[in-house]
């Protein structure tokens, strides 16, 4: 699909985006496996939260949705029955990841696999922890989907990642539940902790120290009424289009604001963005709460270490924001965006160029000098979600109708993405 974008005048009014991938995929995994019945509300829009419902429904799981309403029927941790056919993941490395560490402790054999994308996403990173463990696994190559899963009874680990990555975290934990014992996981720098959290609200024996967590195997989970907040990775892109565009003034309501998530706001009101937090809650023990955004000169900066391990998701808009700051932006300690949907570095330096906007690539990054000017191009998601996003925030910047190629790759994450846009920017 190719979507056109001319120029906004401002992004203005208020707004609720979709529930949180992160914690919707985490819910719904937990939901399955947990005794009795598990009420989601505002779950997550995109596709690849549904590739893990329909991975669920394949295991034997009766999960029903009305709306962004899910309703899921927990089979307790040993109640999952063999698929009929190949379980799909789509574009979705989560479900891939995580799932598998449900699925390294099954009594019957699965294979998982996806699209042309995920396809190319490296596995080792989780086949080497489970093959710890006991399960045995073999991958195309040794290391890539469709990975086939010979599950067994587990031993719990002490397992140090290797990457810092949630979703290998969160491989090795949702193992950790069937082992006979203690699980440890200790992290190199510390990732999102939704898993932790949910755990705990289901009702596993959980502690955290500082980035080792240790769970107690065969919990009893049980299943709960929860509400996901919105996605505050989705907020990104409204947030730096309001603080791009000249004169606007911004809302959105009941975004995620954990910590380990939030780091995009303090990092962005350290360049002097002016963004206003309120009615702060806590819901199934993620805090959420309302942001007023309004346009701001920002200085730039360097996103680098623990940092750029925080702020993975939201490089790609950065990079556009960075673009327009006083001093522009530098990005280290990126590797990880090679091996994301796409080669992000590749495709962001791509697309920036394409709008005639210097940018350098670096092996693990980019360098983007400040103070320049979008104009108006011919661009290309590459099938990234998050490129299609990005981009289209740049296009609101440049000085004439811009066009994405691939542009319904927003779906992956955020379907309703460019009805929001239309909405907020008075097209
Ligand atoms: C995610 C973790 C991150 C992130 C991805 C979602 C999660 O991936 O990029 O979009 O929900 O745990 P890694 O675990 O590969 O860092």
């Amino acid at each position: 699909m190719l979507q056109r974008i001319p120029p906004a005048r401002s992004v203005s009014g208020s707004i609720t985006l979709p529930g949180d991938k992160s914690i919707s995929h985490r819910y719904a995994m937990i939901a399955s496996i947990a005794q009795g019945d598990s009420r989601i509300r505002n779950y997550s829009t995109g596709a690849d939260c549904h590739s893990t419902l329909n991975a669920m429904r394949a295991l034997g799981v009766s999960v029903e949705e009305d709306g962004t309403e899910v309703t899921i029927r927990g089979r307790g941790l040993d109640g999952l029955r063999a698929p009929t056919a190949d379980l799909d993941a789509g574009n979705s490395g989560s479900t891939i990841r995580m799932l598998s560490g449900i699925l390294a402790a099954q009594p019957f054999p699965t294979r998982i696999g996806g699209d042309e994308s995920l396809s190319r996403r490296p596995m080792a990173r989780i086949i080497e922890p489970l093959s710890r463990m006991g399960a045995s696994i073999s991958a195309r190559d040794g290391r890539f989907p469709p990975l086939e899963i010979h599950g067994a009874r587990l031993q719990p680990i002490d397992y140090t990642l290797p990457v810092p990555s949630a979703q290998v975290k969160t491989c090795v934990l949702y193992a950790g539940l069937y082992g006979e014992g203690e699980t440890t996981v200790r992290e190199p720098i510390r990732s999102r902790d939704h898993t932790e959290i949910a755990l705990r609200e289901f009702g596993a024996d959980l502690r955290v120290a500082g980035k080792t967590i240790a769970l107690a195997g065969r919990p009893t989970l049980t299943g709960r009424d929860l509400v996901v907040p919105s996605d505050l990775s989705s907020a990104a892109f409204f947030i730096v289009a309001a603080l791009l565009v000249a004169g606007s003034r911004l809302v959105i309501r009941g975004v995620g604001l954990n910590p380990t998530r939030s780091t995009l706001l303090d990092f962005l009101a350290g360049m002097g963005a002016s963004i206003r937090i309120t009615e702060v809650e806590s819901r199934n023990g993620e805090l959420a709460g309302e942001l007023l955004v309004t346009s701001s000169r920002v200085r730039g900066g360097a996103i680098e270490k623990d940092t750029t391990a925080a702020l993975i998701d939201e490089i790609p808009v950065l990079a556009v924001l960075g673009a327009a700051s006083e001093d522009g932006l530098t990005i280290r300690d990126a590797g990880e965006l090679r091996i994301k949907e796409t080669d992000r570095i590749a495709t962001v330096i791509e697309n920036l160029r394409r709008m005639g906007v210097q940018a350098e690539e670096l092996p693990d990054g980019l360098a983007i000098p400040g103070r320049q000017r979008f104009h108006a191009a011919r661009l290309d998601s590459f099938g990234d979600h998050r490129i299609a996003m990005a981009f289209a925030i740049a296009a609101l910047c440049a000085d004439g109708e811009s066009a994405i190629d691939g542009a319904e790759a927003a779906s992956v994450s955020f379907p309703e993405f460019f009805e929001t846009l239309r909405r907020i920017t008075g097209h």
